[in-house]
């Protein structure tokens, strides 16, 4: 009898443990040159501790901005692969995440310009990052997209529209001060929050109204 208690305990722990080492969640992350490259980063660190598969591509754009912003950071290429299941550079349009017939959660563009807003927008897919994008538009795959430019134009705006109509996710990281931040990293981790809500992911980064 006792044996067999500790038997299925044993199970039931060994099942806990198995679901929370592996996620089952394989997302592409977009990383681009708008100001805000700590927000993809902080994002990578979040889903590596939440076993999602990530495939990660990180423009050009991305690594100038990272220069001004993450000037602390010697190797941000390293970093970012680091936190990546897989990384990808923008041109590789051969690459596995480029068709449809590689199936995805979704994908992410954290920070991203106006440049690859635009880009998405009009179905240009002139690199990885757009090309990915596209493939998700087509299969009805969750998109986010977290744009980031003040004070914007008529044309962003109407990019935005158009794509939300098509089911993707706008998420801009605006400031937001109810849940009192401190600091700026604060401020990090509640747009980091709301980004993996998006995709159902659970965290503790900021505390969800009513709890
Ligand atoms: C320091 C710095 C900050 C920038 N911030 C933004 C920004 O917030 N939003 C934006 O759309 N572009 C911004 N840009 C311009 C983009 O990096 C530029 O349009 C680039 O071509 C985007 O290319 P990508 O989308 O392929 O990364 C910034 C550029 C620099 C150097």
């Amino acid at each position: 009898m006792f044996v067999h208690l500790l038997m299925t305990l044993t199970i039931f722990k060994m099942s806990v443990e198995v679901s929370y080492m592996v996620s089952n969640i394989r997302l592409i992350v977009g990383i681009t040159g708008a100001s805000g490259t700590v927000l993809g980063v902080r994002l990578l660190e979040e889903l590596k501790k939440a076993k999602v598969e990530t495939h990660v591509i990180v423009s050009p754009g991305a690594y100038e901005v990272a220069k001004y912003e993450m000037k602390d950071v010697r190797d941000v290429q390293g970093l970012v692969k680091s936190k990546s299941a897989q990384y990808y550079d923008e041109k590789d349009i051969s690459s596995k995440i480029a068709s449809g017939s590689y199936e995805t959660d979704g994908m992410i563009i954290v920070p991203c310009s106006m440049k690859t807003l635009s880009s998405i927008a009009c179905g240009y897919g002139n690199n990885l990052i757009s090309r990915a994008a596209d493939v998700c538009i087509r299969y009805k795959r969750k998109l986010v997209v977290v744009p980031r430019e003040t004070p914007l134009n008529a044309i962003h705006l109407e990019n935005m529209a158009k794509l939300s109509r098509m089911g993707v996710w706008i998420v801009p990281p605006n400031l937001s001060y109810y849940h009192n931040p401190e600091t700026l990293e604060d401020m990090t981790d509640f747009m980091v929050g709301k980004m993996l809500d998006c995709f159902g992911i659970g965290h503790n980064l900021y505390k969800k109204w009513g709890q």
